[in-house]
């Protein structure tokens, strides 16, 4: 993977908070400018990721939207590339959980999780290759898998339902880039000390919990980003990368 421009721009939805920002001040940190991305109400949290961005010494921007929305997540990489030059590493991090038995769960709540956890990220994986492949000088797709994606849990149907969708996808469309010297590759992350970690817990109805497993920092999740962003993990492509501390052995 080569740039045209000396400086390689990351595009992180999900950036606000937890894990989408440690992997955002990660690759900062690895001289990369960042684009983060995220929803509506996420400002301040978003201008607070920024700053710590520009305080490493990189370029950053932030943008709200919504990774369910097509125009969204095409505006968004067009005004990072028109803002920061190019686009090299999608991080497509965006997800959300909605512990509930599929017994009592509603179609809409079911539609929800798989439109901002597949379809989001289908569509960042979409939006990523194509401006990549106009680029010509290859890239790195990272999308959020889980151990949910690997196995399925009580309570989290439609999340692990979401999450396999992400692992097909990741197996299915890095075949697609590799023409394109794209690889395009997810994290499965076991339990991260993040806001949608504390959410669930405090919901007190998350049996996917197993209280025998372990709690990581979001920094895990992002020095293996970081990893697979380099140039030279060119020969890392279609895999799901468990990050569990040894739960899912798959
Ligand atoms: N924390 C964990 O234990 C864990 C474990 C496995 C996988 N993951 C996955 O890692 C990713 C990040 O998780 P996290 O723990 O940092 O979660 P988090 O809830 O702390 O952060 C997720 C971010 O995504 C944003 N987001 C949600 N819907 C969006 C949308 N439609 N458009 C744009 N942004 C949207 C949220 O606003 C939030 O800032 C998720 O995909 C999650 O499923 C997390």
């Amino acid at each position: 993977m080569t740039s045209t421009s000396t400086t390689r721009v990351a595009f992180i939805t999900g950036g606000a908070q937890g894990i989408g920002e440690a992997i955002a001040l990660r690759l900062a940190q690895d001289g990369l400018d960042v684009a983060v991305f995220d929803m509506a109400g996420k400002e301040e949290l978003l201008k607070g990721v920024t700053k710590k961005i520009t305080d490493i010494g990189r370029k950053a921007i932030w943008i709200v939207g919504d990774v369910t929305s097509e125009e969204s997540i095409k505006d968004a990489i067009a005004r990072t590339v028109e803002e920061l030059g190019s686009l090299d590493v999608m991080v497509a991090n965006a997800g959300i959980r909605h512990a509930k038995p599929i017994i009592e769960m509603t179609p809409e709540e079911w539609n929800r999780v798989l439109a901002i956890n597949a379809t989001g990220i289908m569509l960042s994986y979409k939006h990523a290759g194509i401006q990549m492949i106009k680029q010509g000088h290859g890239g790195r797709i990272i999308g959020a898998c889980s151990v949910s994606g690997k196995q399925g849990f009580p309570t989290a149907g439609a999340y692990s339902a979401s999450k396999f969708a992400v692992r097909g996808l990741t197996h299915a469309f890095s075949q697609e880039m590799k023409p394109h010297n794209i690889t395009v590759n997810a994290y499965a992350p076991g339990l991260i000390a993040t806001p949608m970690l504390a959410v669930s817990i405090e919901a007190g109805r998350d049996k996917a919990l197993a209280p025998t497993q372990k709690v990581a920092q979001p920094s895990v999740v992002a020095d293996l980003v970081s990893y697979l962003a380099l140039p030279n993990s060119y020969f890392i492509n279609g895999q799901i990368i468990s990050i569990d501390g040894g739960w899912i052995y798959q």
